[in-house]
């Protein structure tokens, strides 16, 4: 059984802790599929405010198509330079959006969805695909956010 520990009111901590059970949970498998699945509910119990969190990957035609996530079904796939996820998979960096309404092209699966962050996951140079966390409010997530998330996709990538 696993258990999602937090500590109150350090979210600095928080994340380190997350990164910690993330290792527990993947460094003894390598299944791309299960790694990932255990890598959204981890992310799902971990973060307030949020309404999806998951993961599109490149499919052999170069799109992106839907993996592993928490969340209501959603779009199966998305061209690279489509939408938030297609924007951050073309430029390969994160793109944080404070209000997904001004986003020209975002694609909502979810209208609840106010504000997202997606992570590109690039290994040795080549893009495997993105991870996505929408939330139901506006300016859900900080610079913190980014860059503990980045960490968090960093290290879920040494695993896949
Ligand atoms: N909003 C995303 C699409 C994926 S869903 O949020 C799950 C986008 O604009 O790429």
């Amino acid at each position: 059984m696993f258990n999602v520990e937090m500590y109150t009111g350090n979210r600095e901590k928080n994340y380190e802790l997350v990164k910690k059970q993330l290792h527990a949970l993947i460094h003894d498998e390598k299944n791309h599929i299960a790694n990932l699945s255990n890598a959204a509910a981890l992310l799902n119990q971990f973060l307030d405010r949020i309404n999806w969190v998951g993961f599109y990957l490149i499919d052999s035609n170069g799109e992106l198509v839907l993996g592993p996530f928490q969340g209501l079904p959603a779009c199966v796939r998305i061209p690279v330079g489509k939408g938030v996820c297609g924007t951050a998979a073309l430029k390969q960096e994160t793109v944080r959006v404070l209000d997904v309404n001004q986003f020209p092209g975002h694609i909502a699966c979810d209208a609840a969805s106010q504000s997202e962050i997606v992570i590109p996951l690039v290994k040795d140079g080549q893009l495997l695909g993105v991870l996505d966390i929408d939330s139901p409010e506006t300016n859900r997530f900080d610079e913190l956010d980014q860059q503990k998330l980045e960490e968090f996709a960093t290290l879920l990538i040494e695993h896949l």
